[in-house]
């Protein structure tokens, strides 16, 4: 495999797209507006530059790795990709509809794969006939730091396209698990219940969002609190994922916390805006 094609250039997007091409693959990043490339464009630059500034690359290696993206808003770009990466908005008919787009433009053997963080692999793969070729690769953020891919199979993912991303994720030096189509997968069925739990825990007026996370960190060892991992993912997608887990399975114990609900009501969505339940520079 040479050529990736990372469809979306948000943070995920972006963060991907910069993992392959530090592994000498060839990635084009594609989005919709000319102002969503440019914006990934100076994020990846901000990115590699830290890496140059912190001794971990050289100026030579960050021109190389550059030279290894490229940015454009035609999905035709993607036609001779070896792995499309889907991380766009998690919405299922969007997503739908672009696969069915690049089910019909990619060359046969092209792996169609989705970042989606809940969204039902098999749902998504229902928009392309290559259903044998669809899979979840899902990553975590940070992506250049977190060593974790969720590898989901549809119902219909080959074994083939399985081991082949297996395979891709551990040559891009992640650890990658297997992992059969379920609301959430395995980290967002455990994870984000524990961040909703946080906010009600805040919401009762129990403790301080500091003292919230800071219990955590230093009570259970995590390197971050959940309040602030909740801005960090952004508290609409934390948000959408348990709408997800409360849907798909009816049980009220997945019931989304009202404060999280007025907070992205509110545009309280965490670092990307500013606010959330810290507020940032
Ligand atoms: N991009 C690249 N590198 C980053 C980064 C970023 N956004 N954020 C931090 N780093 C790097 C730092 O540069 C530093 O690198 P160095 O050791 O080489 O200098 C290293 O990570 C450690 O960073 P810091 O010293 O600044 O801070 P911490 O030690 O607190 O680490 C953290 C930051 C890695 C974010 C850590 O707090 C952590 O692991 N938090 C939990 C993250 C987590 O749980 N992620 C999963 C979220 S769920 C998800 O993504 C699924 C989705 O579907 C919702």
């Amino acid at each position: 495999m040479k050529k990736i094609s990372v469809i979306g250039a948000g943070t995920m997007g972006t963060d991907i797209a910069q993992v392959f091409a530090q592994k000498g693959f060839d990635v084009v990043i594609r989005d919709i507006t000319d102002d969503i490339i440019s914006k990934s464009a100076a994020k990846l630059e901000r990115s590699l530059a830290r890496l140059v500034e912190k001794g971990k690359i050289t100026a030579e290696d960050k021109q190389k790795l550059q030279s290894h993206i490229s940015f454009t808003t035609d999905l035709n770009a993607s036609a001779d990709a070896d792995v499309v990466i889907e991380a766009i908005i998690e919405d299922v008919k969007i997503k739908k509809d672009l696969f069915k787009q690049l089910d019909g433009l990619c060359k046969p053997e092209t792996i169609l794969a989705t970042n989606t963080s809940s969204i039902s692999i098999t749902e998504i793969s229902a928009a392309v006939a290559r259903k044998d070729k669809f899979i979840g690769m899902h990553f975590f953020n940070p992506v250049p730091v977190m060593k974790l891919v969720e590898v989901i199979r549809g119902m219909a993912t080959s074994d083939e396209t399985f081991k082949a991303i297996m395979e891709l994720s551990r040559v891009i030096g992640k650890e990658p698990v297997e992992v059969n189509d379920g609301p959430g997968f395995i980290v967002n069925k455990i994870l984000v219940p524990m961040i909703n739990e946080a906010v009600c825990v805040l919401q009762d007026g129990i403790a301080s969002a500091e003292d919230i996370d800071k219990a955590m960190q230093l009570g259970a060892n995590h390197p971050m609190g959940p309040l602030a991992l909740s801005d960090l993912i952004g508290n609409d997608v934390v948000l959408h994922i348990m709408n997800i887990l409360y849907e798909e399975t009816g049980d009220p114990k997945y019931r989304p916390n009202i404060l999280l609900k007025k907070m992205v009501r509110g545009g309280l969505l965490g670092k990307k805006t500013g606010r959330g339940f810290y507020t940032y520079q």
